[in-house]
């Protein structure tokens, strides 16, 4: 079956995401020159791939990226509260400015357990860039590090969004725009 089928509606299309995602990049280049030591981009995988490669295809700076794991959700819709880190950076972030690159922050769990993480490891800086932000749902608050800056490319409604590299049960990450499936795809 064609995987339209199982989308209830388009809440961002692919061409609204380039856009915002160009913007962001933008105003990324103009906080971190190549002067002030350019950043490390961290993907949280596996939700932020797609926006991760987009983003950084746009930096024409000399950034190291790496990935990071931290599993919440299981296969479900509702984060668990405590995320575990079973896939660690291969990048030394000592010193340096780094970006956690997200596609989500629903309750705030996972970025405060990886903001936490990785200034254990002595990051100079954190900062945040995540394409969507759902403010109704966040439980826990987090700290930016140093001079770290919150980029965020929308505010998203309360709803268990898909695509652009969000899954709902590790389905639909491929579709090119973000949507909400249909009530009985959740059930
Ligand atoms: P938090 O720990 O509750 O902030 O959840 C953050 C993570 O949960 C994100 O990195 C996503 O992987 C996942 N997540 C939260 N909301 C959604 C959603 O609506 N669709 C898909 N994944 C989500």
């Amino acid at each position: 079956m064609d995987l339209e089928y199982h989308v209830e509606k388009i809440l961002w299309t692919e061409q609204q995401i380039s856009h915002r995602v160009s913007e962001l990049a933008s105003e990324i280049i103009q906080d971190f020159t190549p002067q002030n030591n350019a950043p490390a981009f961290v993907g949280v995988a596996t939700g932020a791939f797609l926006f991760l490669a987009d983003l950084v295809r746009k930096i024409q700076l000399p950034i190291s990226v790496d990935f990071i794991r931290a599993d919440s959700y299981g296969l479900g819709t509702v984060s668990n509260g405590n995320p575990r880190i079973p896939f660690d950076l291969k990048v030394d972030v000592q010193g340096k400015h780094v970006i956690l690159v997200e596609d989500i922050v629903d309750t705030g769990n996972t970025l405060s357990c990886l903001i936490d993480h990785i200034k254990s490891k002595g990051a100079s800086s954190i900062s945040v860039c995540t394409l969507l932000d759902k403010p109704a749902r966040r439980k826990v608050h987090f700290e930016l590090v140093g001079k770290g800056k919150y980029y965020c490319g929308f505010e998203c409604p309360d709803y268990f969004v898909v695509g652009y590299g969000m899954d709902f049960a590790e389905l639909y990450r491929n579709l090119p725009y973000i949507g909400v499936l249909k009530p009985e795809i959740y059930s």
